[in-house]
């Protein structure tokens, strides 16, 4: 080549590489942890039946593909991280490879709790701790890709979506002795303690944006509502929400405080709104025919006009619960749920703003108390 066509090719390179640049994201990297609400498909190989990678589920998502995804669609992460401006979704631990680990992976797992038992009696599943034991497998390649990789890590955004199933498939399941050795406030407490740890492991592995979602109101999913019926004068079982209620509130507590004691921490607490709040939509129906787990039913049909559904089986939102849960997370468009700060914020802001907003909240809890 001559070297006048050298320079024609640098200068149409660089032409194209401009033309194509896109908006950069916000954060460098977003990492997930969790159960079935942020699961991409972690499950897919894994001896279980709490996996989705089969029709119906995915009949809405891009190519109709059923990915692992507990819904007809996207899930509440996905629309996290198109609303943080990545180009793609965030890939399953067990898929990850190579440079794709800079921009994040998602480590979470149908039927996985805090406590490592949970779910046992549905199969194999990735619990937090393995969860965190599979992130320092992680963290320990990035250094092969330099300095600025590894400094990172403390920008990325880090969400947590965990305890779920502490109640469903451990607390309130027969299969589990957990209910008889602990009163709710105990269990609670008990998983509290534990789940403390489990943040700060992750901190410890350089996390310091971390977003944690509180309990959803279990007791008014259509799976618990089948399997104990409805508490009398309620739509929901009252007794399950109770005691997620309590874990809910020791969570906040648990959220401000790591953000106090931690050097650079900055935590913040995502509450689930309810999912009753969503007016006139079907709450009491499945959008698919479901299993006697609650799970849909392989290669069946499914409803009509599923954007007018709450549930899509017996356990999960349908995509477009997922959207607007994924919405308000960031945004904050719900703000009586999010202490002290939307995913917006946390990304956006330093430490020295959250501290204030912790600063007031304790004053004021101090106070009242
Ligand atoms: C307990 O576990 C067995 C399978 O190990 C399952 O068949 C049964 O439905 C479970 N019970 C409940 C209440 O989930
Ligand atoms: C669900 O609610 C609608 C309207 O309130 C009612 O017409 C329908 O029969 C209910 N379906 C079930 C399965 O309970």
């Amino acid at each position: 080549m001559t070297r006048g066509a050298v320079v024609v090719l640098a200068l149409l390179l660089m032409i194209s590489s401009t033309t194509f640049v896109r908006c950069e994201p916000q954060v460098p990297c977003y990492f997930v942890f969790g159960d079935s609400l942020s699961d991409p498909g972690n499950n897919n190989d894994l001896n279980t039946k709490a996996k989705a990678n089969y029709p119906p589920y995915g009949i809405d998502f891009p190519g109709g593909v059923a990915t692992g995804r507990f819904s007809n669609g996207r899930n509440f992460v996905d629309r996290i991280t198109e609303l943080l401006g990545f180009d793609e979704y965030i890939p399953p631990y067990s898929t990850a490879k190579g440079r794709q680990i800079l921009k994040g992976v998602n480590y979470a797992s149908g039927a996985a709790g805090i406590r490592s038992e949970t779910g046992q009696h549905l199969g194999d599943r990735i619990s937090m701790d393995q969860q965190l034991v599979n992130h320092g497998l992680t963290v320990a390649k990035i250094p092969w890709y330099g300095f600025t990789a590894l400094r990172n890590l403390g920008k990325c955004l880090y969400t947590v979506n965990i305890g779920n199933n502490d109640y469903i498939n451990n607390y309130f399941n027969s299969n589990y002795s957990s209910s008889s050795i602990y009163y709710p406030e105990e269990y609670a407490q008990a998983l509290i303690s534990k789940y403390g740890l489990q943040l700060k492991s992750l901190y410890l592995l350089g996390a310091r944006k971390i977003a944690v979602f509180g309990v959803g109101l279990v007791g008014c999913t259509l799976g618990e509502i089948y399997t104990f019926g409805p508490s009398e004068g309620s739509l929901c079982v009252d007794k399950i929400n109770e005691a997620v209620k309590i874990f809910n509130e020791k969570l906040i507590n648990l959220v401000d405080d790591l953000t106090m004691e931690l050097p650079g921490a900055q935590f913040t607490y995502i509450g689930a709104s309810s999912s009753t709040d969503t007016g006139s939509a079907v709450a009491n129906t499945t959008c698919c025919k479901v299993r006697d787990d609650f799970q849909c039913v392989e290669f069946d049909t499914v409803c009509e006009g599923r954007d007018n559904y709450i549930f899509w089986d017996g356990y999960h939102p349908t995509e477009v619960v997922n959207i607007l849960s994924g919405e308000s997370a960031y945004s904050g468009i719900n703000s009586k749920y999010i202490h002290p700060v939307d995913i917006k914020t946390l990304v956006s802001c330093d430490r020295e703003f959250m501290l204030r907003k912790v600063k007031d909240r304790i004053s004021t809890r101090l106070s009242s108390a």
